[in-house]
């Protein structure tokens, strides 16, 4: 990891190790990606306010999340697929976000199974859910996040059907994830990529396989979803879930002030400001210029994260600046991933670390707890 200065190092180095299929597939956003962009730019757009001869030589970056102590207000975000960037990729991100001090969260999409990564690993993790037509399986599946101690339940609301990515369809993204012959070429690029995966637990969807219908054949990961995600989720199925779920639920994906508002009466611990890193409703705002209004809705009564273009430790105090808490990292850590494994993600969460806190210190600011709107500059 030398010659790694930050998080654009690790994604070049991601580009070079990772087949191109799943690289891509980390890195795009959905349709046109104005929604992906916008995610950047806007966040780039808010400048920090400098301030000087502030005694910063003590500095603390820690916190809580759902009354968790933290070492940074930072989670790792639910990630489909991420052992694809490398094999057993979700051991590893959550082996290294536990080294770190802070919370991983496995997709209900991921390689490792729940109980693949609760035997590899000690430490509790989030569990994310996206709720399927089949509601006996999504039962069964809670019982299972429940029987793995998993310590928050994550409802992802913000896809009821899936916002096309272009390269998945020119790349042949399909489930169970094959490896095309016409791939074949490209991953003779990539052996140590190649090992990884041979040597990994599993080479598909551990959490669905042998219980959900369909993953015999191949079909594009666009079919399958739209067979097996419920379009008809509502409000109604959030109780549902609550109902089964005794701990604490996060609901992610929230982006409107009325929906915020609906979210905070439903119990829900938490909610995440996302628009699924700018891979669902192409043409939606940046989840930053949505994060505003949505605290100031709805701070008092729910706790607020945010995600989405976070790429910087700059970026996360723009985040808790505008009223989140913390926030989550998705793209930054598959990088990481990709780029070395464990050691990928422990560096992608250093960097981040080490930016925030001297980000902190040339605001004038010593702790993240007391990072509120004086640290933005008035434009
Ligand atoms: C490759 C990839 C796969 C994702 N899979 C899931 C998923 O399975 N469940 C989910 O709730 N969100 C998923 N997301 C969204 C992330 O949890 C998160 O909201 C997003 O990555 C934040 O934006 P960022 O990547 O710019 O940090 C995924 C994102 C990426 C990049």
């Amino acid at each position: 990891m030398r010659n790694i200065a930050c998080i654009e190092d690790l994604r070049e180095r991601a580009r070079r190790k990772v087949p191109r299929a799943f690289f891509d597939y980390a890195d795009a956003g959905s349709y046109a990606q104005e929604t992906l962009r916008a995610n950047r730019d806007d966040l780039e757009r808010i400048k920090l306010r400098q301030r000087v001869l502030v005694d910063v030589s003590s500095r603390d970056l820690g916190t809580t999340i759902l009354g968790a102590p933290v070492s940074l207000p930072l989670a790792l975000a639910p990630i489909g697929l991420c052992g694809m960037q490398h094999g057993d990729g979700e051991i590893l991100a959550a082996r290294a976000a536990h080294a770190a001090g802070i919370p991983f969260c496995l997709s209900t999409m991921s390689i490792c199974s729940i109980e693949d990564v609760a035997e590899a690993t000690r430490t509790p993790f989030w569990f994310q859910l996206y709720v399927m037509r089949d509601r006996g399986f999504i039962g069964a599946l809670i019982e299972r996040a429940i029987a793995a101690k998993c310590s928050a339940l994550v409802l992802t609301v913000d896809l009821q059907v899936l916002g096309q990515r272009h390269c998945d369809i020119k790349n042949g993204m399909t489930v169970p994830p094959q490896i095309r012959l016409k791939n074949v070429l490209d991953i003779g690029t990539k052996p140590a990529w190649a090992l990884g995966i041979l040597k990994g637990k599993r080479k598909t969807f551990g959490n669905l396989a042998g219980h959900v219908r369909g993953m015999e054949g191949v079909t594009s990961l666009a079919q399958w979803t739209a067979s097996q995600f419920d379009p008809s989720l509502s409000w109604k199925d959030v109780e549902w879930v609550r109902s089964r779920w005794p701990g604490k639920l996060i609901l992610k994906g929230i982006l409107d002030v009325e929906d915020a508002k609906t979210a905070a009466k439903t119990g829900a611990a938490a909610i995440v400001v996302s628009n699924h890193g700018g891979r669902q409703l192409d043409g939606a705002p940046s989840s930053i210029s949505a994060l505003p209004k949505i605290a100031d809705a709805v701070g008092a009564d729910v706790e607020v994260m945010f995600d989405g273009g976070i790429r910087t430790g700059a970026d996360v105090v723009r985040a808790l600046a505008l009223g989140a808490r913390s926030c989550m990292i998705g793209r930054a850590y598959v990088y990481g991933l990709g780029a070395g494994g464990q050691a990928g993600v422990a560096k992608a969460i250093e960097i981040l670390r080490n930016e925030l806190d001297v980000t902190l210190a040339l605001t004038g600011t010593k702790s993240v707890r007391d990072i509120d709107r004086r640290v933005i500059a008035q434009m």
